[in-house]
């Protein structure tokens, strides 16, 4: 099992962000993560990167206990996430933010830059390398940050709504980056509301609602599943 996913729980004041959530991803998999707005998406990713550390629950990667380590510890290991909330480099270059993210692993300039390079033919952004992040369409924003994630080499790779705000053709060439992205051998999870691109994507699908995970299945018996139907559309919708 490459990620094991134990009892994670993060409480802040007055609220319990994410409770008791349990699950696992295989070598090889793509799982999908959904749930309503607020349910405790982001907070897992949040949780699994050292961003945050958990109230209670474990995390373990590769059987490595992650639930203590920092973000760049969690890079470095193989485990990397996206950010719902795009944050380019505004003022460096395409390329120069990508090199950032090879820098995760790479300390030789030349070769952290053949590798951004590389990656960006690889994610169709080679033609606007030389482009400032700052002047990029939103579309190719959420796209630069997939490049940087990548560029990082992860094993595992976390993507937070790569998706919102994208138009249909933009969304269909995301979702052939994603499958494109598996074939290079890493395996990811992927948060997203695009609920037919999720489910196109997704082996398998974890559903999150009010911190709990109340759902797990492959896309179909989640779409069918009534709990599901109510937490996304309410108790009326459920019952038709
Ligand atoms: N640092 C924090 N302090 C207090 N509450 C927080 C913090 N971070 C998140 N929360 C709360 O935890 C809950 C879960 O938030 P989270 O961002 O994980 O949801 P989400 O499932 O990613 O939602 P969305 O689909 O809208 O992105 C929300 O109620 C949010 O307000
Ligand atoms: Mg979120």
């Amino acid at each position: 099992m490459l990620l094991e996913v134990n009892g994670l729980t993060k409480a802040f004041a007055g609220l319990v962000a994410v409770n008791e959530v349990d699950f696992t991803v295989q070598k090889g998999e793509i799982l999908g993560l959904i749930g309503p707005n607020g349910a405790g998406k982001t907070t897992i990713f949040h949780l699994l990167t050292g961003y945050y550390t958990p109230t209670a629950g474990t995390v373990l990667f590769n059987g490595k206990d992650m639930t203590r380590v920092t973000p760049p510890a969690a890079c470095r290991l193989g485990l990397t996430r996206t950010f719902q909330i795009v944050k380019p480099l505004v003022q460096l270059t395409v390329l120069e933010n990508v090199m950032v993210g090879a820098f995760a692993k790479i300390g030789n300039a030349k070769k952290a830059k053949e590798l951004a390079l590389e990656i960006l033919e690889f994610t169709g952004q080679l033609a606007c390398k030389d482009m400032l992040a700052g002047n990029l369409t939103l579309g190719m924003r959420k796209r630069l940050e997939v490049s940087r994630a990548l560029a990082t080499q992860p094993e595992l790779l976390l993507l937070d709504e790569t998706m919102a705000g994208l138009n249909s053709k933009e969304i269909a060439d995301a979702v052939k980056l994603i499958m494109k992205i598996r074939e290079r051998g890493i395996t990811l999870v992927v948060i997203e509301h695009v609920m037919k691109a999720i489910m196109s994507i997704s082996d398998r699908i974890v559903v999150i609602n009010y911190g709990k995970k109340i759902m797990e299945g492959c896309p179909d018996a989640v779409c069918n599943d009534q709990q599901v139907i109510q937490a996304y559309l309410g108790a009326d919708y459920a019952k038709r």
